[in-house]
């Protein structure tokens, strides 16, 4: 079968690729755009290693064709962290052992940033919801809950220090 040609928006960068039909967006990501923060941790839909955000929603990227995301925008991992800055979930995770071998950890903190992006102060069983979609085999759990509770709190400082309003941790 022919190959299908593609627009997409890549972490703010405009990419065109031909594509074959049945490739999936996380081949495509990792082996064509060399984004490799996303992990495939089973490839049947599963354990949510391979979240990434198309149009702004955490996807499980081994679901969907790389085809299917033409004219739609894909963020990845890659995109969180600026100017040599992690990201606020990335340094909570840091900061409050949310990983252990990193495998999961990529879908983790985009499922996180979705939710974030939603709700900013979550509930311990919001974010226990949330992350339904996401298997971890090391942490035990709590460790990324804790994570993700500090994270809303790093980021409503973030925003409170923008508004030169003191907030605290
Ligand atoms: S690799 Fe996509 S859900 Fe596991
Ligand atoms: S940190 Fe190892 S699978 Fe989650």
């Amino acid at each position: 079968m022919d190959n299908i040609n593609i627009k997409v928006k890549v972490n703010g960068k405009r990419v065109e690729s031909a594509v074959e039909p049945r490739k999936l967006l996380v081949h495509y990501l990792r082996e064509d755009l060399g984004l490799t923060g996303t992990h495939v941790g089973c490839d049947t839909s599963n354990c949510g290693a391979c979240t990434v955000l198309v149009d702004g929603k955490a996807v499980k990227s081994c679901t969907m064709l790389a085809a299917q995301v033409d004219g739609k925008e894909v963020t990845t991992i890659e995109n969180l962290s600026s100017g040599g800055k992690l990201h606020p979930i990335q340094e909570a995770f840091l900061e409050k052992h949310g990983l252990q071998c990193g495998y999961c950890t990529s879908g983790m903190i985009m499922t996180s940033f979705w939710l974030l992006s939603r709700n900013k102060n979550p509930t311990e069983e919001e974010i226990r919801r949330s992350l339904s979609g996401n298997l971890c085999r090391c942490t035990g759990y709590q460790s990324i809950v804790d994570s993700i509770t500090y994270a809303s709190k790093l980021m409503k400082a973030d925003e409170a220090e923008k508004e030169g309003i003191m907030v605290e941790q």
